[in-house]
C-alpha cells in the first residue's frame, strides 16, 4: 500500500463532498457491470467493501435482502448515508471495515461480495490477503471492478495515479481467487488498465 489506510481515509474524507460529480466513462461502465454481475435478490446479503458515497451498495439495495457497505473514509460514507435517506433505502448500512477487516459480525450471512474502484488501494500481497479474507465469508459470488492491467501497465494513461495506486494485473487477482477457492466465471474488459472480474465459489 502506497498509503495508510488513515492517508487514505483523510484523502476521501476531503474529496467526499464531490466524489460523484465527475466520473470517467470507464468508472461509469464498471460501476454499471459490477451491478449487472452482482444481481442480488430478496434473500441475498450483500456486503459492498470500499463503498465510498454507495454507488453500487444503493443500487443494489432495492434489489437485494440486505446491503452492508463497508470503507475507512467516514466522510464518504456520510454522502452514503444521506442518499440512502433521500432515496427511502432502509435495508442499507454503512460502517467502518476494511478489506481485511471487513467487520461484518459472525452472525451476517453475507452470500456475494462487491467492491468496484477501490482494491488498487492495497499492494499485490495485501489483495490476495484481502481476497482471502473476503473468501472466508464463503459468499456465493465475489464481483470485482477496478483499476487492473490486462496488458502492460501504463501510468501515462490517466487511470491512476502511482503515488497512491497499486492496481494490479489480471493474472494476480486471477490467481488469487483461483488460490482462494473461487473461479472466475467472467472476465469484463472495459479499458486495457480498468475491468470488471466475476468470481463464484468453486466448490
Ligand atoms: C475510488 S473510491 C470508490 C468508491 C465506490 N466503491 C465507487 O465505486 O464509487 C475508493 C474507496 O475505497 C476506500 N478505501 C481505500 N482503502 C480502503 C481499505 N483498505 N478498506 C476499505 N476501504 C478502502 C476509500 O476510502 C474510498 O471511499
Amino acid at each position: 500500500m502506497k498509503k495508510s489506510i488513515e492517508e487514505h481515509a483523510a484523502r476521501f474524507d476531503d474529496l467526499a463532498a464531490e466524489y460523484d460529480e465527475e466520473k470517467s466513462l470507464e468508472y461509469n461502465e464498471c460501476a454499471r457491470l459490477v451491478v449487472d454481475h452482482a444481481d442480488p435478490g430478496p434473500d441475498d446479503v450483500v456486503l459492498d467493501v470500499g463503498c465510498g458515497t454507495g454507488a453500487i451498495a444503493l443500487a443494489l439495495a432495492p434489489d437485494a435482502g440486505r446491503v452492508v457497505g463497508r470503507d475507512v473514509s467516514e466522510g464518504m460514507m456520510a454522502q452514503a448515508r444521506e442518499k440512502a435517506e433521500e432515496r427511502g433505502l432502509e435495508n442499507v448500512e454503512f460502517g467502518r471495515g476494511t478489506f481485511r477487516e471487513p467487520n461484518v459480525g459472525g452472525e451476517t450471512d453475507v452470500s456475494i461480495v462487491t467492491s468496484n474502484y477501490a482494491m488498487h488501494h492495497l499492494a499485490d500481497e495485501e489483495k490476495r490477503e484481502a481476497i482471502d479474507v473476503l473468501a472466508g465469508l464463503e459468499p456465493e459470488k465475489i464481483v470485482l471492478g477496478d483499476v487492473m492491467f490486462f496488458g502492460e501497465p501504463n501510468p501515462e494513461v490517466e487511470f491512476y495515479d502511482p503515488d497512491v495506486d497499486d492496481p494490479a494485473t489480471v493474472g494476480v487477482l486471477a490467481d488469487a481467487f483461483t488460490d482462494a477457492g473461487y473461479a472466475l466465471t467472467a472476465v469484463e474488459m472495459v479499458h486495457e488498465q480498468a475491468g470488471v472480474l466475476v468470481a463464484e465459489r468453486a466448490l
